[in-house]
């Protein structure tokens, strides 16, 4: 069958909406209708590195939600016409998986980054009969229509809005989770959170459902700030508009953060992938603090021996050490009571809007860009 898709050609250069011709579901796969699709930073990704490296073309989109249209034979968690939210894709049987814990699954490159099956094919065929990257994250969810693996389809209450669920299935779900699960953040702690995107805005909500102290919310958009107060930050710190901060800029982080917490965080939380933010933030941890880093920046950060030993830890998150099948169904439900908002982040665009979408996030305008179908 047909569908309408947003294809990125060149890591550089926009997106564009073609046809697509889209296969029928394999035997462990799900045909998801889509209904709304979360803009994640990691879809731009090709963005920030060298446009030569660029493997594509390939369909982005890892935070649909939609409606079950077909399932492969044996498909056995989801039937026809579930409401569904897809999440990452994770193997089932590595040692990661084996513990319930398949957000480290062995298997995560292959199953959400290669722009394929883990046999190398596609489910997408452009107009010239050419094969366009199918499977990120499983889903390929900037897409009316997509095969999606079943380990990331998760089913949701019929009775909730699905254009706003797709989101919980990456960046919030890890800026929440990171503050829930992974770094399981003690009641009264004092967090900083570095970024005030969609993953540092949610991790602010969480510090408050798990009643932690002082929250400083750290970003170079004044307007992100304003939005980290609303939703729990005690304390903001504005930091540089530049990618590099100069030197004096991280001291001053490092000296404010310190001030602010009397004598250093509990715990900090990076979502920028700025290494300079990220030393910044761990200089102003208490000497057993910890740090959780999930922005995904490129080269090395280095931390001082003294400063290491001296009681520290530091741990690499990834979707927030989620079970999608547990988490998600649990975070929808806290957005239902009212304790957790992340719907007011989100602003709706057209699929045929998608480069619009792209600039509103990166603008600092909206934080949380989904596309409708
Ligand atoms: N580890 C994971 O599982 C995981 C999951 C999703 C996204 N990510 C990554 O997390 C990061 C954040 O994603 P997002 O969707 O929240 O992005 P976002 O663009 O919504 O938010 C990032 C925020 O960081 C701020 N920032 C960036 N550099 C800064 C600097 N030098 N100083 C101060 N503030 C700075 C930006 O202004 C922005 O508000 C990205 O790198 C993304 O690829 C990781
Ligand atoms: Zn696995
Ligand atoms: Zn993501």
């Amino acid at each position: 069958m047909k569908t309408k898709a947003a294809v990125l050609r060149t890591g550089h250069g926009p997106f564009t909406v073609e046809e697509l011709e889209v296969e029928a579901p394999r035997s462990d796969e799900v045909l998801v209708r889509m209904v709304a699709a979360g803009m994640c930073h990691t879809d731009l990704r090709p963005r920030e590195q060298p446009a030569e490296d660029y493997a594509g073309p390939q369909v982005y989109g890892h935070e649909g939600s939609g409606v079950v249209e077909a399932v492969g034979a044996d498909v056995s968690t989801v039937s026809v016409g579930d409401h569904v939210v897809l999440s990452f894709a994770s193997c089932a049987a590595c040692p990661s998986c084996a513990v319930n814990r398949p957000s480290y699954c062995y298997e995560l490159r292959q199953l959400n980054m290669s722009g394929a099956r883990p046999d190398g094919s596609t489910c997408f065929v452009d107009v010239d009969g050419q094969p366009v990257g199918s499977h990120y994250f499983g889903q390929s969810s900037f897409a009316g229509m997509s095969v999606v693996a079943e380990r990331s389809v998760v089913k949701v209450d019929p009775d909730l809005d699905l254009v706003n669920l797709g989101p919980l299935g990456c960046g919030i779900q890890t800026g929440a989770g990171a503050i829930m699960n992974s770094l399981a953040v003690p009641e009264g702690s004092s967090v900083v959170v570095t970024g005030a995107g969609a993953l540092g805005l949610s991790a602010i909500m969480a510090t408050q459902i798990v009643g932690a102290g002082t929250v400083i919310a750290v970003d170079r958009h004044q307007s992100r700030l304003d939005l980290a107060r609303r939703y729990g930050a005690t304390h903001t710190i504005l930091g540089s508009v530049d990618s590099a901060l100069e030197a004096g800029e991280t001291a001053s982080m490092t000296e404010q953060i310190l001030d602010l917490t009397g004598g250093g965080a509990d715990v900090a939380f990076d979502t920028t992938g700025n290494a300079e933010v990220v030393r910044a933030a761990y200089e102003g941890l208490t000497f057993v603090g910890t740090l959780g880093m999930a922005g995904v920046g490129s080269g090395d950060v280095s931390f001082g021996f003294r400063s290491m030993v001296s009681g520290r830890s530091i741990r690499g998150i990834l979707e927030g050490d989620s079970v999608p099948s547990e988490f998600i169904p649990y975070l929808a439900e806290l957005n239902v009571a009212g304790s957790f908002p992340y719907h007011e982040l989100i602003a709706t665009f057209p699929l045929e809007q998608v480069n619009e979408a792209e600039a509103a996030s990166m603008s600092g305008e909206v934080v949380k860009p989904v596309l409708l179908f």
